[in-house]
């Protein structure tokens, strides 16, 4: 049984991933998160009890607790969705996106190649077999995109926000780790997601989480900026591919074709619910904000066969009855820190 340290994983897309990992069978799972604002482990109740599953409080930047875990349980692949996540919140506080983000990252690499390497010899490249550190990404660290075109693995890292740029800055990291101490890595980049226990501070869930409470919906600009949206599940069933059985060294773009503007999916989110577009409020936007964002998924659908499962408007209507049906969920996590930084960020 391979045992694989998921870090973040009481996050949306990281929680996902833990219980997609425990139903499988065949992994123990040791979940290090620190469970800030974004860390919920109501996400994980249904695999709390599994023997399989084992639960840490810490840090990624905690150099000596990666020491103790990677001593304790033979860890065999990292999965890293810590982040800190959020582009508003990068916007107002940068400095805690480079600790988690980068020096966190930084710390999970030493560890991982301080435990797989064979010998402590600087130059050996020889690690223990199968062994692997799967870096989960972001399309963002591309930047932006015109009308046209779409993102390739080969498109040059631009990004543009202090979040995004600290995830670009990981991937270089990550990168030149491989490209120097021969660590055995992935790289994902996956377009926006969407899905069940998501964050309401997110475009999809705030709408909801709005819609629901017939408070205005504030849509940043015209709302024409487009994103690529992907089910949070669609995004797990590839990286769990990625896992198994992506080339050592490459880095995978994951996206579902499907762009969409930000008014058309708060629009579609009114139907759904049958609210008012008197709703939308238009309001200052974003600074720097990107137009753009597409994913070219020729890659990872051509050579590992990958698909997304659902389409954008079953995949929204799951979503909206999600939330819909866990509204306790939902009360729990918007109140106290939620209701300040809302404040903060809408006035
Ligand atoms: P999230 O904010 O919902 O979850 C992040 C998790 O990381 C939380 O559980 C938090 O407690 C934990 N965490 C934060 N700092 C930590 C630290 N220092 N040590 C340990 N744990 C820490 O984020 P998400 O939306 O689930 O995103 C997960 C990953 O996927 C991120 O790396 C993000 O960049 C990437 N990603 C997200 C999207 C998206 O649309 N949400 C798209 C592409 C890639
Ligand atoms: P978001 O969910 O924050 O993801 P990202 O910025 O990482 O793509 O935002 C998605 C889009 O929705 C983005 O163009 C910004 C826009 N947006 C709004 O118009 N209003 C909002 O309140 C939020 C949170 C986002």
């Amino acid at each position: 049984m391979r045992t694989v340290l998921v870090t973040g994983g009481a996050g949306f897309i990281g929680s996902c991933f833990v219980r997609k990992l425990a139903g499988s069978g065949l992994y123990r799972i040791i979940n290090l998160d620190l469970l800030t604002y974004a860390g919920n482990l109501d996400n994980l109740k249904s695999v709390e009890k599994h023997p399989n599953y084992h639960f840490v409080k810490g840090d990624i930047g905690d150099r000596l607790l990666l020491d103790r875990l990677f001593a304790e349980y033979e860890i065999d692949s990292v999965v890293n969705f810590a982040a800190e996540s959020h582009v508003d919140r990068s916007i107002e506080d940068p400095a805690s996106f480079i600790r988690t983000n980068v020096m966190g990252t930084q710390a999970l690499l030493d560890t991982a190649i301080k435990n797989w390497k064979l010998c402590t010899d600087k130059s050996s490249r020889a690690y223990r077999p199968g062994v692997k550190f799967l870096q989960v990404s972001t399309d963002e660290v591309y930047g932006a995109l015109g009308p046209t075109g779409l993102f390739t693995e080969e498109s040059p890292p631009a990004p543009n926000s202090p979040y995004s740029a600290s995830k670009a800055a990981a991937d270089l990291l990550a990168r030149a780790y491989a490209h120097t101490y021969g660590i055995p890595l992935n790289i994902t980049r996956c377009s926006n997601n969407y899905g069940p226990y998501q964050f309401p501070e997110k475009l999809i869930p705030l709408m909801i989480n709005n819609s629901l409470h017939n408070t205005p919906l504030p849509v940043y600009g015209d709302g024409l900026q487009i994103r690529d949206w992907l089910h949070v599940e669609d995004h797990c069933n590839a990286i769990a591919e990625v896992l198994e059985r992506g080339r050592v060294g490459e880095i995978y773009n994951i996206g579902g074709n499907c762009e969409r503007a930000n008014l058309d999916i708060v629009k579609t989110i009114l139907r759904i619910l049958d609210k008012p577009e008197s709703l939308i409020s238009h309001v200052k936007d974003r600074p720097g904000h990107d137009r753009r964002y597409a994913i070219d998924n020729t890659k990872i659908t051509t050579e590992l066969e990958w698909r997304p499962a659902y389409t954008f408007d079953a995949g929204l209507r799951d979503t909206v009855e999600w939330y819909l049906d866990n509204t306790a969920w939902l009360e729990r996590i918007t109140s106290g820190e939620y209701m300040d930084y809302y404040g903060k960020t809408y006035g």
